[in-house]
């Protein structure tokens, strides 16, 4: 065996043991009642660098939760790695789903993971794919294996918007100067088909309230006679779609990329099953935009979904009510060449337009962010192929996302340097849902694979 697997099977076990203490803290960066956790986290995330072998670690004071920043710095000339990763989770909500608390993690087997796989809020997004990167620079420092620079810099706002880290890296260009940014918060296809990720979507995250009557009222005195909000919200939003799934808010469309019929032909080769797509889903038939395939509609295509709506009575039994005022959050994911502030202002002027006479209609914009793309004929691609290569023995498939990482589009301008998106996580490890869970197998293919591309990048790279 490879001196760098014996390394990761016989470290496997603290490996695993320190994965779940970091788990253990629950990092919700959303809910400020979590506030001492989250930064308990990045002391903790501190800690783990130092242990790993960073030279110099601090923590990054930011208008919002700080970002642990680390570095070890072999020769100046040589290539940096900058490693990018969070530390704060999505809430756990709904809790009562969880088949165990989500902040006391388990390892159980799945069909899919028979080695099993640890479950608890952040196993996978992010804190297990981030951690796989300390462990990777690990063994690097205590073996002598480090080929190149290396910094870290993982923040604790991903799950809401990023917001601090654009002010971070804005005041911190020379700090961060690297060659290549590698980040692990993304999926693969599956475990026998590595892929790597070479697209992420947009997206532009609204909060919408209607409001009819000035205040709650009877709904038999008053109902027929006046603008129910509910009502009123949910045909609005039903018009934001038309019969073919559409988006009908006018110039939507306009600057979206169209993939020419080489380019769709190409995506359409990467493995899919439609029938275990829909098996694993439990639903009969998929659903979306017409002409496009499943994987188009979730990745190549821009979307938008209601992700909460409310209003009205929900307590038990019945209330005959009509409410003052209805809400929703609306999200839409946005492609190449769609502006995310541009689209919120369309989306914005519509919804407002629709509202019919005797409501109102508030749109508060929340956080968004661009949509990324990047082509796999540069250096920086071929180097992660090429460790793909090395330790799955297989060509990994450039794969484009369907989810968003905001702020992977503002490194490239901002600090001029390429992304490599290399996710070891799989669909079906319900991140953001009840039971979310990493593959242990997929954890150490992940430390495995990590130091490959050091070595490869920097043998392609060095001067
Ligand atoms: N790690 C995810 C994004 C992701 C997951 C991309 C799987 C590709 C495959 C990230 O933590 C995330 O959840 N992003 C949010 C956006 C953010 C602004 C809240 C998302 O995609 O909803
Ligand atoms: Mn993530
Ligand atoms: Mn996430």
């Amino acid at each position: 065996m490879k001196n760098l697997d014996k390394y990761v099977e016989e470290n496997k076990d603290r490996f695993i043991e320190e994965l779940i203490e970091l788990l253990k803290i629950p990092s919700v960066s959303a809910d400020p009642a979590y506030k001492k956790d989250v930064l308990y986290t990045a002391e903790a995330v501190k800690n783990a660098l130092k242990e790993a072998g960073c030279d110099s670690v601090e923590i990054c004071e930011t208008p919002g939760y700080p970002i642990v920043f680390g570095e070890k710095i072999i020769d100046k000339d040589l290539p940096t790695v900058l490693v990018y990763g969070h530390y704060d989770v999505q809430p756990a909500d709904p809790i009562e789903l969880w088949d165990s608390p989500p902040f006391e993690p388990v390892i159980k087997n799945t069909k899919v993971h028979p080695e099993g796989a640890i479950f608890a809020r952040g196993a996978c997004d992010d804190k297990g794919q981030m951690y796989m990167h300390v462990k990777a620079l690990e063994y690097m420092t205590k073996t002598g294996s480090l080929p190149c620079n290396v910094k870290f810099m993982i923040e604790g706002e991903e799950e809401v918007g990023s917001e601090s880290l654009g002010w971070f890296i804005e005041r911190n260009k020379e700090k961060l100067a690297n060659d290549v940014i590698l980040i692990s918060d993304t999926g693969m296809i599956a475990k026998d088909t590595p892929s790597i990720t070479t697209g992420l979507r947009g997206l532009s995250y609204v909060e919408v309230e209607l409001i009819g009557p000035n205040r709650d009222l009877h709904s038999g005195l008053y109902g027929g006679a006046v603008a129910n909000p509910i009502n009123v919200l949910t045909k609005m939003i039903a018009s934001l779609t038309d019969e073919n799934n559409h988006i009908t808010i006018p110039g939507f469309y306009d600057k979206v990329e169209e993939l020419s019929k080489e380019e769709r032909a190409k995506m359409a080769e990467a493995p899919f099953s439609l029938e275990k797509y829909k098996e694993a889903l439990d639903i009969e038939d998929v659903y979306g935009e017409k002409g496009y395939s499943t994987n188009e509609r979730n990745s190549i295509r821009p979307t938008l979904d209601v992700n909460g709506i409310w209003g009205g009575y929900i307590g038990e039994g019945a209330k005959t009510v009509i409410a003052s005022k209805a809400f929703a959050k609306i999200s839409m994911r946005l492609v190449p060449n769609q502006d995310w502030k541009e689209i919120t202002e369309l989306f914005k002027k519509h919804f407002e337009s629709i509202a019919p006479k005797g409501t109102r209609v508030l749109v508060k914009p929340h956080h968004g962010g661009q949509a990324y793309v990047t082509p796999i004929d540069t250096v920086e691609y071929q180097a992660a192929s090429n460790a793909y290569k090395e330790s799955f023995g297989k060509e990994p498939i450039p794969q484009r996302s369907g989810g968003s990482i905001p702020i992977v589009a503002l490194f490239e301008k901002q600090l001029k340097s390429k992304t490599i998106l290399m996710g070891f996580g799989l669909d079906s490890d319900a991140i953001h849902s009840p039971n979310e869970h990493f593959g242990i197998w997929n954890y150490l293919k992940g430390i495995k694979t990590i130091p490959l591309f050091y070595k490869h990048f920097t043998e392609m790279t060095k001067k």
